[in-house]
């Protein structure tokens, strides 16, 4: 099989990796792809949004199965524009896909279907939104813009003049663009976070282990939000009794719900979960794998991916038993130092000899790009360091251990990732 993957993140150098211990794979193409991408792969210079090429690419390579990491392409209608030539894709359509191109479809479908998520209202003007924060809303609050935003859409604001200046930031300042043309006000929750990923074929789902990411750029949870500076796999907070609870009123709910609108969704849909006092909650869907969640989850995943995916275009998802390794997987992040703001890039980075021959450490390229000096940085999230133990203390440990071993100028990474285990 020639296979082609969409997307130059860390989450797309684990899908490449994981795609080159299939015994079916002969060949792996990535656009854009990253340094790191391109020890696996044969990167290929076309934009992830560049569908019509893209096609053609795959089309004159005679390329078997494409996969879509990314959400923009996604949202934007890639899998319909591969489906359109005739070429097998793994993702959801266009149709589907608005489970996270829009929170107000979103959060529309999960009343619809009484699936469990934090009480809402939709706005189409910041006069109506600014009224609703004057007469009925209670603090802290949730604004959220409608559309993508690189995962900073959200703001939590503790008092009534945050949350109207927070309406203007969204909707008049447009500080996400479009994105915010409409938006979303929610009740604050409070609880801990858990990322479940899962299969789709349209009918069946299959849920993979449980993660957790700590979104915030500083230790403690504080500074801004960022794509994710550290994951860890398994979750000791998503417990048999939460797991029993989501396959009841969740997982399955959002598939037959999808279904039932027209929209089948196939692909990965991610549950953003957050555990309440009055049980879990959907904080949001993901139409793609998380970034960092996939390289802690994928490393530990038994299965040929490739059959995975292949099983959800063909709808045989049902008789696919998805394994996972009894053990964990921490990553961490190494981001240049100023990310989300303001960072420098194109600096050199040494140490990734050290990563050879170890096995269970794995050096995940998410900003990095290969120049004749040697492999740059080119991001504001770096490397995801990523290993595994034979438990979440071990795995910790072994990875905070490889960040050493990567260096560069202006290396940023958080400290404390995974430090919720030693409360479990
Ligand atoms: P989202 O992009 O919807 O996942 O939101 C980003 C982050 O904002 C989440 O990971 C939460 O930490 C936080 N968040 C979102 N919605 C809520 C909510 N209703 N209550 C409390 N925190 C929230
Ligand atoms: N790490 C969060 C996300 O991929 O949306």
């Amino acid at each position: 099989m020639k296979v082609l993957i969409v997307g130059s993140g860390g989450r797309e150098h684990v899908i490449a990796y994981k795609a080159s211990l299939s015994p079916k794979v002969d060949k792996i193409y990535c656009a854009p792809g990253n340094a790191g991408i391109g020890q696996v792969a044969e990167c290929v210079d076309i934009g992830a949004m560049e569908f019509e090429r893209l096609a053609a690419f795959a089309k004159k390579e005679e390329i078997d199965f494409t996969i879509i990491g990314m959400d923009d392409p996604l949202v934007g209608g890639i899998v319909d524009v591969f489906e359109a030539e005739g070429l097998r894709v793994f993702g959801p359509r266009k149709n589907a896909a608005i489970l996270e191109g829009s929170k107000g479809f979103s959060k529309d479908l999960m009343k619809k279907y009484n699936i469990p998520t934090a009480a809402y209202e939709n706005f189409d003007t910041p006069q109506q939104a600014k009224e609703y924060l004057e007469t009925k809303a209670k603090f802290p609050i949730v604004l959220k813009a409608d559309g993508l935003a690189l995962g900073k859409g959200v703001l939590i604001c503790n008092t009534k003049e945050e949350a109207l200046a927070g309406v203007d930031t969204i909707m008049v300042d447009k500080q996400f663009g479009t994105a915010g043309n409409r938006i979303v006000i929610e009740e604050f929750m409070t609880g801990r976070e858990v990322s479940v990923l899962s299969f789709v074929d349209g009918n069946t789902i299959k849920i993979m282990a449980s993660a957790q990411d700590h979104k915030r750029a500083k230790d403690g949870d504080k500074g801004l939000n960022t794509g994710g500076m550290g994951t860890f796999s398994p979750s000791p907070f998503y417990t048999k009794e939460v797991d029993e609870f989501c396959k009841k009123h969740i997982y399955q709910a959002t598939v037959d719900a999808m279904k039932a609108e027209g929209r089948p969704f196939k692909g990965v849909i991610f549950f953003g979960l957050m555990l309440t006092e009055e049980g879990p909650k959907v904080l949001e869907y993901n139409a793609r794998f998380g970034d960092p969640e996939a390289q802690v989850v994928l490393v530990r995943m038994k299965n040929d991916m490739i059959d995975v995916m292949e099983a959800c275009v063909d709808e045989t998802l049902d008789k696919i038993d998805l394994e996972f390794e009894d053990n964990a997987a921490v990553c961490v992040v190494l981001a240049s130092n100023g990310y989300p703001e303001k960072y420098e890039k194109g600096i050199l980075m040494t140490g990734f000899e050290n990563f050879d021959g170890k096995d269970g450490y794995y050096a995940f390229h998410a900003g990095t790009k290969q120049t004749q000096e040697g492999i740059v940085t080119n991001g504001g999230r770096v490397i995801g360091i990523t290993a595994k133990g034979a438990d979440l203390k071990e795995a910790r440990a072994n990875a905070y251990e490889a960040t050493h071993w990567i260096d560069f100028a202006n290396k940023y990474m958080r400290n404390d990732i995974g430090k919720a285990i030693d409360e479990a």
